[in-house]
């Protein structure tokens, strides 16, 4: 089977790294061609992860770089028809909910090249969430779902995917997460930023609800008043720092750790020796969940209510007020209580590649 995977994002990296690495492990059963679309570009929102994680270097790259949502998803639906004419895949494997996911999908769609969407059937039911218009129809466009996490299921049963094409085999981020974990403790982060692990807070925040309207001056100023009692690293996304130059927002709080946006090991390192999280990011809610670390989510809503249910993550809503309650909140978060997701065990890519090879089988017979 020829696979075409694409990546467009950071997520999308780190949730794609096993999946690809298995499938060339796989090498007998199949061909696989990378495809990067080039939505986010920095080297410390892409390169960085292509080399941590041991991903080979993309066989195409779309270069479409930054715009409106309308200029950035019809440069990678423009940009990848020849990839898809070019390489003739079998299958085109996209990742989560960004703007090159759903822009692929729909290339190949009309291509007629089957479609398989990791990370299928999320749901914030917040179609103000560019991110929830792109799960949706993405979704409805692909052939084969592989879920993380058993609500997906009956999300996509809901939305009339048929049971035989939806596939419960877990989570690739936690593979990747898993499969890194030594190096991740060795890069010992925390000691290197002159953190005291376990006493210090992490911070992501890169969602426009947010970061593009008028509570990130709260929530900055908020952060920097906590800052002066529990220690905040905070490695800013460059949409959130775009936004806070804009208005002239910094943090006067000694306090206060402001870093750019770190590369998979030294984040993970940080994440893993945190007091607690506040994130408003998809990933992080997970991660924190699998490490039992608490996380505070500054969000109206979640597409991972697993997390909440099983995990570690308590949503806040988009109130930054409620950032005062966290010192209290963590003095009451209860020592690494968490339950894992079932199938979060690091060997998501296996089952999902087996999966394929089935797939593949069945389509060959005569
Ligand atoms: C995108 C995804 C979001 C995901 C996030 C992960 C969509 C609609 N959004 O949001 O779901 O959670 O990635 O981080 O697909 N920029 C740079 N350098 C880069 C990339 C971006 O400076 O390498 C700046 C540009 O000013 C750009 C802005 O960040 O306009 C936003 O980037 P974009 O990819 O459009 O959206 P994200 O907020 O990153
Ligand atoms: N991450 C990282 N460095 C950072 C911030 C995040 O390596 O400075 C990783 C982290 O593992 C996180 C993942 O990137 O889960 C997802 O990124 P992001 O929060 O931007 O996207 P989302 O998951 O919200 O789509």
């Amino acid at each position: 089977m020829r696979v075409l995977a694409v990546v467009g994002t950071r997520p999308n990296l780190i949730k794609m790294a096993p999946v690809i690495a298995e499938l060339h492990r796989r090498e007998r059963e199949f061909e696989v061609l990378l495809v990067h679309a080039g939505q986010h570009y920095d080297v410390e929102m892409s390169q960085i992860f292509i080399e941590e994680l041991g991903m080979p270097a993309p066989d195409y790259a779309l270069a479409a770089g930054s715009g409106s949502h309308a200029q950035q998803t019809a440069r990678v639906l423009v940009r990848i028809e020849p990839v898809l004419l070019e390489a003739e895949p079998d299958l085109l494997l996209v990742p989560g909910d960004v703007n090159s996911t759903l822009a692929a999908a729909l290339a190949a769609s009309k291509l007629g090249v089957p479609i398989a969407h990791v990370e299928a059937g999320l749901r914030s039911f917040d179609r103000t969430m560019p991110e929830e218009i792109n799960r949706v129809l993405t979704d409805q466009l692909s052939d084969l779902h592989f879920t993380h996490s058993p609500e997906a299921a009956d999300q996509l049963l809901a939305e009339g995917v048929a049971e035989e094409h939806i596939h419960y085999v877990g989570n690739t981020m936690i593979d990747t997460l898993v499969a890194l974990r030594e190096r991740i403790t060795s890069v010992a982060m925390p000691q290197r930023l002159g953190l005291t692990p376990g006493s210090y807070l992490l911070v992501t925040l890169h969602r426009p609800a947010l970061v593009d309207g008028p509570e990130l001056a709260e929530t900055v100023g908020r952060l920097d008043v906590l800052a002066d009692f529990v220690p905040i690293v905070f490695p800013v996304h460059p949409r959130t720092r775009k936004a806070m130059d804009g208005l002239g927002l910094s943090f006067r709080s000694r306090g206060a750790l402001i870093v750019e946006p770190l590369g998979y090991l030294e984040f993970m390192s940080l994440l893993a020796s945190a007091a607690g999280v506040l994130t408003d990011s998809g990933g992080v809610q997970e991660e924190t969940t699998y490490l039992g670390i608490p996380c505070f989510t500054l969000r109206d809503s979640t597409e991972r209510p697993v997390t909440t249910t099983l995990g570690t993550n308590t949503l806040l809503g988009r109130e930054p007020v409620r950032i005062v309650e966290i010192p209290e909140l963590l003095s009451r978060a209860p020592a690494r209580p968490h339950e894992e997701p079932p199938l979060w065990d690091g060997r998501a890519a296996q089952r999902l590649a087996s999966v394929l090879a089935r797939t593949a089988a069945v389509a060959a017979a005569p």
